[in-house]
Parts: structure tokens; sequence; C-alpha cells
């Protein structure tokens, strides 16, 4: 108190005014292009330094983040994108206060940051807090974790929702390196898409280097009571203590896999690859964030028969992660490239059957959804997306992963696996640290593979542009299969269980059996298959999910507590959706629905939050 006294007050007038926030006078003109208002046509992002400290008490990152800017364009602003951010103050080069202003809040995507800056801004620092429902970040009280007794936080950035734990250029056409401190009570561990510690620090203060350019969807955090265990020279697992031997248990086919993908496609870029397993509300099946893939705890099965999701976001580290989509309308390059890729590594750890059977799946799955949106929304069932004024989220269907898998092995299936493979690897090295559109790739494809092979006909722009699927598109024989569908056949033709043998059966069989019953043969046999099967009780999250889906359509209310007891424990959206829907058909199931919701919500993450509100048409705050 008396040192501040003995300072003139001009001088404490004068440092109050430097202090406070000027608003941009005049405002540019501000437009959302791909999701993003940032301006990274004009202001090169080389960049970001993140400082944040993690308030589990209050559920808020508070801190700053740091720009490396190239404006040699000389731009007057640089334009970031927010969404749900509290901005405390704007500095350029650690010191100087410069005048910021947020643009107007737009729905999905949120308010530009409007930053003054010069021809010479090298940094520009942002200081700024996160609030408690920021939709990227989800905050588990103890009673949601596994170990019960600590918090724990997870963020995920995906699609457009970095913007709501760091002020960024949200647009995956940018791409930048990054450090980071985050420090936490001393509890916890701290995690990040980045070098990574395998032991807890006695002070809670981590730092992180990404020194590979990513895009922003692709900064992520984690923290909370986790444990390391290595899986091989360079790769392992972290997760809550009591979650992970059985994790490491289940992913003892990591190295072989990393191994498998690096021999088809080229030398795996990141370093190491760990897999984070995290709390069951997290809301996909798994992130490909770079070097630590984020995981949901349903694949661990116990019988390893869900690991194809590691192999998965194994495979996003070459397509996605090293060549990444330009924007969200060419999600499919993202994705129909690795489920093609993910496939590949299973069929080169478990042979060609496991891999059949796993296409089987899921070219049943996109017939399906085919059905559905052809139906809706038929604009969405084309590879090239238009999700313009649209949340990027809703094209995040089986369109972009199967159908443009099936796409890129019909080209196999017309040139050859050899010729296939050889050009695969000269695109991925060709894009690598690059970002890349549809209509790039395909100029890529014509060039470098279809004008070499003209006898390989394809319709591209009818798989591309056209809805639908193609009458060309590859017809997959799974022999594994083959006699699940013989056996569904005959319970359809006698609607018993008599003579039914389940010996062998995985996940798999199990989901094909169901997929294959008819809708009026499965009522009779409902009963006989729980009282047989206990499929009401199993631990299998896919099972679960398949069967759940029957007993609801069917009316079969024995399940009902089960159900319940599902929808309250597990947050991954993909399960939570089609049960959500089966209850909201009719009006019972959708009481029943709500009612199960309104307990569940708060466990749910906000993207899975959000696609439950819509689907029982439950009002959002948005
Ligand atoms: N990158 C996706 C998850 C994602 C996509 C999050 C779009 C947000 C927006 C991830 O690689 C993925 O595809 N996960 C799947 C797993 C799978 C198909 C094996 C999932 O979560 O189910
Ligand atoms: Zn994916």
């Amino acid at each position: 108190m008396k040192k501040l006294f003995s300072i003139p007050l001009s001088v404490i007038i004068l440092f109050l005014v430097s202090c406070s926030h000027k608003e941009i006078k005049v405002m540019p003109s501000l437009t959302v292009s791909n999701h993003s208002f940032s301006n990274y046509d004009s202001v090169k992002l080389n960049h970001l330094y993140l400082d944040l400290n993690v308030d589990f008490s209050n559920k808020v990152l508070k801190g700053k983040v740091v720009l490396d800017i190239d404006n040699s364009m000389g731009s007057q602003f640089l334009i970031l994108d927010t969404k749900q951010l509290v901005i405390e103050k704007v500095q350029l080069e650690d010191s100087c206060n410069t005048p910021w202003s947020l643009g107007k809040e737009e729905h999905y995507v949120g308010q530009a940051l409007v930053i003054e800056i010069n021809k010479n801004t090298k940094k520009v620092a942002v200081y700024y807090h996160t609030i408690p429902s920021a939709e990227a970040l989800m905050w588990l009280s103890p009673e949601q974790t596994s170990g019960k007794r600590n918090p724990f936080l997870f963020t995920q950035s995906q699609a457009i929702l970095a913007r709501t734990w760091l002020p960024c250029m949200d647009a995956p056409a940018v791409r930048f390196t990054y450090n980071a401190k985050i420090t936490c009570d001393a509890k916890y561990m701290a995690l990040m898409s980045a070098s990574n510690p395998q032991h807890k620090n006695k002070d809670g203060v981590y730092t992180f280097e990404m020194d590979k350019p990513i895009p922003s969807y692709l900064m992520a955090l984690a923290v909370g009571d986790i444990e390391f265990k290595s899986l091989g020279e360079n790769c392992g697992v972290y997760a809550e203590p009591d979650m992970l031997i059985r994790s490491a248990n289940e992913f003892t086919s990591l190295p072989s896999m990393i191994q498998s993908a690096s021999e088809m496609y080229g030398e795996y870029a990141w370093g190491r690859y760990d897999i984070l397993v995290l709390p069951p509300s997290f809301p996909f099946g798994g992130m490909e964030n770079p070097r630590l893939t984020f995981a949901t705890p349903t694949i661990i099965a116990g019988d390893k028969s869900l690991v194809s999701l590691v192999a998965h976001e194994l495979a996003h580290s070459w397509s996605g992660n090293l060549v990444t989509n330009q924007t969200w309308d060419d999600f499919w390059l993202n994705e129909g490239f690795t489920v093609y890729f993910e496939e590949r590594i299973m069929e080169k750890i478990n042979g060609k059957d496991y891999a059949d059977m796993l296409s089987t799946i899921s070219l049943g799955e996109l017939k399906m959804t085919l059905k559905d949106l052809m139906a809706n929304a038929p604009g969405d069932t084309k590879l090239k997306l238009n999700l313009r004024g649209r949340n990027p989220d809703d094209g995040v269907s089986d369109i972009a992963y199967i159908k443009g898998c099936m796409f890129l092995k019909l080209i196999e299936s017309k040139v050859g696996r050899q010729k296939w493979d050889n050009f695969l690897n000269q695109y991925f090295n060709a894009y690598k640290w690059k970002t890349v559109n549809t209509e790039e790739f395909l100029a890529y494809l014509q060039n470098n593979l279809l004008s070499l092979n003209p006898n390989a006909k394809i319709n591209v722009n009818e798989w591309i542009y056209e809805v639908g699927l193609p009458s060309d598109c590859p017809n997959i024989q799974s022999r594994n299969l083959r006699n699940v569908e013989l056996a569904a056949k005959k319970v359809n033709e006698t609607k018993s269980l008599k003579g039914f043998d389940t010996t062998g059966y995985t996940t798999h069989h199990w989901l094909h059996f169901f997929r294959n019953l008819d809708a009026d043969s499965i009522e009779d046999i409902m009963v006989q298959m729980d009282t047989m099967y206990h499929l009401s009780m199993s631990k299998n999250s896919e099972i679960q999910c398949d069967w759940y889906l029957l007993c609801i359509e069917n009316n079969y209310s024995k399940a009902n507590p089960y159900i319940e007891k599902y929808l309250l424990s597990v947050g991954r959206r993909k399960f939570l959706k089609p049960l959500y829907e089966a209850f909201s058909k009719t009006s019972e199931g959708l009481i029943i629905g709500r009612e199960i919701f309104k307990k569940a919500e708060s466990s749910y993450h906000a993207v899975s939050r959000n696609t439950v509100k819509e689907i029982l048409q439950i009002e959002s705050e948005e």
C-alpha cells in the first residue's frame, strides 16, 4: 500500500488509461468462410504458445495464448475465431496493449476477435478465460470418472470447437506448431496432443511441444488422475489407474499396427503414438489427436474385438493429420481414406477374412444410413458436402466414412493393389503437412493414376457429386459372416432359435445376426434370445446398443432398466443417437427417452447432448 502512494498519481492514471480496453474504431467487414472468421489469407499464423491454469473448482481455464504471426502483407487486423471465451486484454510484442473488439455472435461459429496489428507485429498475446459450459471442455465430477475420487477434464476440438477454449484461426486449412505450459493441482497429470510426460509432476506444471504443424481441430488437453503404461518402444497407454491394466491388455497389438501402417504408407511422422483411455462420457469412439489418440473405454471389450478403432485413429496419422481436409465439405478425404486404411491395417494383422468381416458390417451400415438420408436429406449423401451455414457436425455420417472408403476400394479393384498402393504413397508424400480439397485430390488422381490406366473406367463425378450409392459399388463377401446370414435365415423361417449355434461368435457376428433378423420374426424370439444369451445384461457396448435397439423397437420393456443404466453410463454419441431415436418414434417412448435424458444430461459432453436434444425435440440454449 505504502509503495503505491509513493507513485505520482499522474503515473497511475496514465497506467490505468493505457491498460483500459480500447475498441477498434472502424471494424473490418467480417465474413464467415468455411466456418471461420479468421483472415488466414492475409496474416500467416506460424506458432502458438499456450499458458493455462486449470481450475477444477470453478471449471475454468485461464491464461494466455501468444500467436507468432507473419504480417508481411501488412494487414491492419488479425482476426481470430472465438466462441464463449472471455477476453481480458490483448497485447502486441509482450507489453503494449492494442485495440480489439468482438464481432457479432453467429450461430455455430461464434464471434470474431478483431485485433489491431501493424506491419511489424510478430507476437500477439491474448489474455482470456473460458466459461464452465465451454463446448469443447468436459469437466467431469469425481462420480463421473472410473476411479470416483478425482475430477477429470478433457477437450474435444473437432470440428469447430477449439475456439471455445483458445482464440485461434479455427480452420483446418491453417497449420501451426505449438508449445504450452499447463498448470494444475499436483495430484493430476496433464496431457496434450504433443510431447507428453509419463509421470506425475511434483509441482503440477507441465510443458509441451508439438513441433510439427497441425490444424486447430487437433489441439487437445486432458487433465486428471492419469497413469502411463508402455506397450512398446514408441507407444503406450494412459488411463485412470483402475483402467490401466485392462486398457494395456486390450491394445497389445498396437506396436504391430504401427509397423504395418508404416510399411504400407510410409514412415510414421509423429514420433510417439500413445492412447489415452477416457472416462465413458467421451462423445466419440476415438479422436486422432496427434501423438495421443483419445479413446472411449467402450472399446475395451476384454476380447480385443473392437480394437479396429485404434487402427482407425492410428491411420489418421497419415490421412487427416499429415494430409488434411481443407474444409469440412471435404471431410471424406479425412475419414474415407482412414476407414480404407484402417481395414488395410486390420487385414495385415488379422487377415483378409477379418477385414472382409469389418467391411461387410460397414457396408450394411452405409446402406441403412443411405435409406434414411435419401428420404430425409438426399444432398447429404454426396461425398463432397455443402455445409455452408450449417454445423459441420452434420457432415459426420457413414457417407464420408463408408461411401468414401467404398470409392477408394473401387479404384483399387480397377487398377490393382500394387498400383493403388504406389499412388497412395505418392499422394501422402506430395501433400504431407498440407491441406487438400476434393477437387485437388481428383485432379491428382486423374493425372497420377487414372490417366495412366485408361481401362479403369470409373464415374468419378457420380461418386463425388451425386446422391446415393453408384451401382458399381464393390460388393463385399465375408466368409466369416456368411454362416451368420444362414443362421439368421433359419431363425427367420422357423421363428425359433432351435439349432442356432453361437460357437465362435464375437461382437461382429452378433451385430450381423441382429441386423439380419426379419422385423416380423424378432418379436417372437426376443424372450428366448434374452433367456438363452443374457443379452440385456451384456457388457459389450456394441452388442448392447444393437440389442437395446431391438428391445425398444419391439416393445420388449423388460430391458428398460438395462437400457436406462446404459444410457446413464455411456456418453458416446454413436450409441446414444440410435437409442434415443428409437424411443422418440412413439409418444410413450418419447416420454421414457426424455426422462432418461433428464437424468443423464449432465454426464454427456455438449456434442452428444446437443444431438440428443435435437432428437427429443428439446430446445437448446444456443
Ligand atoms: N475424427 C473422428 C471423430 C470426429 C469426427 C469428431 C468429426 C468430431 C467431428 C474420429 O477419427 C472417428 O472417426 N471416430 C469414430 C471411430 C471410428 C469410425 C472407428 C467414432 O468416434 O466413432
Ligand atoms: Zn476418423
